[in-house]
């Protein structure tokens, strides 16, 4: 058994890293502000600290709770153009904050940190797949907070001996398999569980923004990894860390144009996702698709759910069951 501090642990994908980790008998304590995550996503098992990162207090008391073997970092603020509103901001609360958990990292003489990056590091590159040697452009002051992160942990490395792993993934998608979690956000901005409230009626018609790139059928490509096979990737890492740092593109290799995924939705919900073709958003590239060879050569990971169908089917089956979110489950 280990002991883990997992910050965000109560939003989308940390949620399910701590499912993963209390899966093998791990030890967990989470702190999160509940400010886009849900008490409800912390399963029995973890303890929960309701606390604001920025909270120096709070960090150093939750350090003392947990006494972390390694910590994860989920928190973060994560809509590119919220960001693009209030750069300064993100960089304080993202950037910031993340260099102070580094710090009480090597103060409490906590050896490994794993680091939720993104795709947003490479802005619009120019070739598919993407892997962890293309040029870093980030386009957003989100993508921005990320990489000061990343290299905020190389120096950390180089100077202070910290083992860090920047996983950086692409479109996270889907949900627990055993039905117990699920994608919760609001505003929500991902694409499948839009398209699946579009087709349950819960919203009106999805929006397809931009019908006219160079892609097959003219809608962006982008690759989606189920949440789950992504919460591996996590085990895995943490457990390389043992030999080195890494850098690691996380996603399932694989491109799927937003047509494709509505079609996908279609198929699982039985009925057509109404949509509504609107202009291209500026900044959104054509195709981004993970370049993925580093992980699998270095640990083995392969995705256990890549088909898109699978992780539209978990998706949808979670939001069947609770269509009002963690907030009003069935039968809560
Ligand atoms: N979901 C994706 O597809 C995706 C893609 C690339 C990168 N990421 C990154 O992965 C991480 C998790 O993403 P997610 O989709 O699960 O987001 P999320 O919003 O569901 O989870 C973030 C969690 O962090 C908490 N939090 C935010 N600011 C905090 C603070 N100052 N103090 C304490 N807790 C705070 C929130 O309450 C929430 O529970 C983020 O860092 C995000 O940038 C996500």
């Amino acid at each position: 058994m280990s002991r883990y501090l997992v910050t965000g642990g109560a939003g989308y994908v940390g949620s399910h890293v701590v499912a993963a980790l209390l899966g093998r008998g791990d030890a967990v304590t989470v702190i999160d502000d509940l400010s886009t995550g849900h008490r409800a996503a912390v399963l029995p098992g973890a303890r929960l600290i309701v606390a604001d990162l920025a909270d120096g207090a709070a960090v150093e008391a939750a350090f003392a709770a947990a006494r972390p073997e390694a910590v994860l970092h989920f928190a973060a603020r994560s809509l590119v153009g919220e960001s693009m509103r209030d750069p300064l901001g993100y960089l304080a609360d993202n950037a910031g904050n993340g260099i102070a958990l580094i710090r009480a990292c090597i103060r409490h003489g906590v050896g490994r940190f794993v680091l939720s990056s993104t795709a947003a590091l490479f802005g619009a590159p120019s070739a598919a797949p993407i892997d962890e040697d293309a040029p870093i452009a980030p386009a957003s002051p989100y993508g921005e907070s990320k990489w000061m992160l990343e290299r905020a942990l190389a120096w950390a490395g180089r100077v202070h001996g910290l083992r860090y792993a920047a996983l950086r993934y692409f479109n996270a998608a889907g949900a627990d398999p055993a039905g117990r979690l699920g994608e919760d956000h609001d505003p929500e901005t991902h694409l499948i569980p839009l398209a699946i409230d579009a087709a349950l009626g819960r919203r009106p018609p999805l929006g397809i923004f931009g019908t006219d790139y160079p892609t097959p059928d003219g809608t962006c490509i982008r690759d989606y990894v189920h949440v789950s096979d992504l919460a591996e990737a996590h085990l895995l890492a943490l457990a390389r860390l043992e030999q080195a740092s890494v850098t690691y593109n996380l996603g399932s290799a694989t491109g799927h144009s937003v047509r494709a995924v509505i079609e996908a939705v279609g198929r699982a919900a039985g009925r057509p996702v109404p949509v509504e073709a609107k202009p291209r958003r500026a900044g959104d590239p054509a195709c981004l698709i993970a370049g993925c060879a580093r992980i699998r050569a270095d640990t083995g990971w392969t995705p256990r759910l890549p088909s898109l169908d699978a992780i539209v089917e978990t998706a949808l089956a979670w939001r069947l069951a609770h269509p009002g979110g963690y907030g009003r489950a069935k039968g809560v």
